[in-house]
């Protein structure tokens, strides 16, 4: 995979210059690719974000604890929501069923099947860390995450997660655009 993205850098310019044109468009049949597909349903247990990191003030790398230190921000352990919402502890005043769901995958030592919203091709490099230092606020890139609900779509923020996208801001902010830096 490597050496064909080194042949593919050869002719980074003109490649570059066609992405800036069709950068914002996307074929259909692509969305399963770049995000999820909305046809799968809904979350295995409806968290809602907004109660927890904008009405109770939870911070965001709480539970993403990974995202300042490694490529993935992480996704929870039920351990960590177990934390607080142990048998006795936090019920959930609106949708207690809910919370029962989450001690149900916790006596069973299941990990809760989350569905993927976020996702980029396995030959693109994305390094969470990098961009926590470079200080760039969650929210730009996955809006405003305290203010929603059950998270179902990828945000308008990110631009399909597409490559033009990410050259945009590289461009803006300095950040490198060669091609080797996000392709493997
Ligand atoms: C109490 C724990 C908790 C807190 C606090 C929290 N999250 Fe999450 N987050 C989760 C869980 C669990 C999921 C997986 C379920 C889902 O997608 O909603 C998730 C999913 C996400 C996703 C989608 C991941 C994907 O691609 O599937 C993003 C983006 C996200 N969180 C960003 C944030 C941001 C930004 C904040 C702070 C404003 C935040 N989260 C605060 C637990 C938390
Ligand atoms: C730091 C404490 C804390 C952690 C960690 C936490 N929660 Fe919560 N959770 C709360 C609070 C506070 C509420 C609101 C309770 C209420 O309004 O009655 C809540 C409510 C809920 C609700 C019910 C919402 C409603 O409207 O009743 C669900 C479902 C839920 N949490 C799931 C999770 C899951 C899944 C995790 C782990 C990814 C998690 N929580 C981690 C504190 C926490
Ligand atoms: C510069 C844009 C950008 C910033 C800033 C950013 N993310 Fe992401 N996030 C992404 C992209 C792109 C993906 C998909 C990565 C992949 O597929 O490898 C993603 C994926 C995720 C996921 C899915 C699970 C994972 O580990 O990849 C979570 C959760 C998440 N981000 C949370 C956060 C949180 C919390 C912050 C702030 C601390 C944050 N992100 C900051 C762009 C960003
Ligand atoms: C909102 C602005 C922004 C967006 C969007 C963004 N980046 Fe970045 N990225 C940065 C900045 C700023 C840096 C430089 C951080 C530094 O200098 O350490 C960076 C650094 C990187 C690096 C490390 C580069 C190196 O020199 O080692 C990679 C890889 C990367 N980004 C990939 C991506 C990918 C892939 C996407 C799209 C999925 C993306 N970025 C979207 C701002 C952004
Ligand atoms: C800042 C990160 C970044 C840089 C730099 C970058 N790309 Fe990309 N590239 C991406 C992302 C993100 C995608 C879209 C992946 C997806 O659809 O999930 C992509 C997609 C592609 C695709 C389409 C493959 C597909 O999945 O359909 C090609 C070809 C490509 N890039 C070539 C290049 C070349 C050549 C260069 C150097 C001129 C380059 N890229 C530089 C992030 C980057």
């Amino acid at each position: 995979m490597k050496r064909l993205w080194l042949v593919a850098g050869t002719g980074a310019i003109p490649v570059l210059l066609a992405f800036a044109v069709i950068g914002g468009r996307q074929a259909p049949g692509d969305t399963e690719a770049a995000g999820a597909d909305p046809a799968e349903g809904s979350q295995p247990i409806q968290f809602p974000h907004d109660t927890h990191a904008g009405q109770f003030l939870i911070d965001c790398q709480y539970c993403h604890y990974s995202a300042e230190r490694s490529v993935d921000a992480g996704i929870p352990p039920v351990e960590t929501c177990i934390g607080c919402h142990r048998e006795g502890a936090i019920d959930g005043r609106t949708n207690p069923e809910e919370v029962l769901k989450v001690r149900d995958y916790h006596a069973r030592g299941e990990p809760i099947p989350w569905r993927r919203i976020y996702k980029v091709s396995d030959h693109v490099h994305f390094p969470h860390m990098r961009h926590v230092a470079a200080e760039i606020a969650c929210q730009t890139c996955h809006g405003e995450v305290q203010e929603m609900g059950v998270l179902e779509h990828v945000a308008p923020e990110a631009g399909d997660l597409k490559m033009g996208w990410c050259i945009s801001c590289h461009l803006e902010r300095g950040a490198s655009r060669d091609c080797t830096v996000c392709h493997y």
